[in-house]
């Protein structure tokens, strides 16, 4: 951390920066006051503009036979209530309408999401406690979800849950920039259909050098996977559009 952020106390509004700093002290007020007064407004005004904050989860759902569906999910958050997008071609969509339940499994081992973004997985479970549905053996923590509303407009639908259970099995560990990297390039994965493939080339291309920088082998290897993937993969796809 700079020196400058270090000293900051976490009540304190952030000081100007860049441009703003640079500028001369206006009129009478103090030296620099009114365009830290303007950078103040400037986070305000985004901070407005900031919509609900986005988890990425494993998603679980049961179908009507109770067979077990895991697929990466991005959410939005609350701590009352859970709001699911899938598209309405999901499996995960079906099954939300059918059943009504889910569990958002947060967890920080992101060949997950890798695996779960290129291909129809299973992945060790156990029963839930207050929903019909399974909790990821890999779970950090998790949230047991019920449907409240449902909104099926194309292409997403708009699902809105009530979490009824948490549950907590392990620490999930800091920030790591590699973790990160392998879900950017999971749902570059998704969208080979979408992007030009020299796009999805340099961007995997930039993803790399973190996760060569800061990867365990559990990462390199799950950027490994969608590497491949993407290579292999036709640049057009028939798929229908997801996330
Ligand atoms: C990190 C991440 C987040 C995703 N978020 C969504 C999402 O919010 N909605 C969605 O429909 N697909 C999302 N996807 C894509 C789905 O995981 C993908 O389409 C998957 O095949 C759907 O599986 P299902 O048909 O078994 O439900 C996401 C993929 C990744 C890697």
């Amino acid at each position: 951390m700079g020196a400058d952020r270090a000293r900051l106390s976490p009540a304190r509004s952030l000081p100007a920066r860049g441009r703003h700093a640079a500028a001369p002290a206006p009129g009478p007020s103090r030296r620099g006051e009114r365009p830290r007064a303007r950078a103040a407004t400037g986070v305000r005004a985004a901070a407005r503009r900031a919509g609900p904050v986005i988890i990425e989860s494993i998603l679980t759902t049961l179908d009507g036979a109770g067979t077990p569906n895991f697929a990466p999910m991005g959410v939005e958050w609350g701590d009352q209530d859970i709001v699911i997008k899938p598209f309405l071609e999901t499996t995960t969509f079906r099954n939300l309408r059918d059943t009504g339940a889910a569990v958002v499994n947060l967890t920080d081992d992101v060949m997950l999401f890798a695996q779960g973004a290129i291909a129809t997985v299973q992945f060790p479970a156990v029963p839930a406690t207050a929903v019909r549905g399974v909790v990821l053996e890999a779970v950090c923590s998790w949230r047991e979800v019920e449907v409240r509303s449902l909104d099926a407009t194309p292409p997403r639908a708009r699902v809105v849950t009530a979490v009824v259970h948490r549950g907590f099995r392990r620490e999930f560990l800091g920030f790591n920039r590699a973790r990160h990297a392998v879900l950017e390039a999971a749902i570059l994965a998704t969208r080979t259909h979408l992007l030009p493939a020299e796009q999805i080339r340099d961007e995997l291309a930039r993803l790399q050098v973190i996760v060569d920088k800061t990867a365990g082998p559990r990462e390199r290897e799950a950027m490994a996977l969608l590497s491949d993937y993407v290579r292999t993969v036709p640049a057009v796809r028939t798929a229908p559009a997801r996330r």
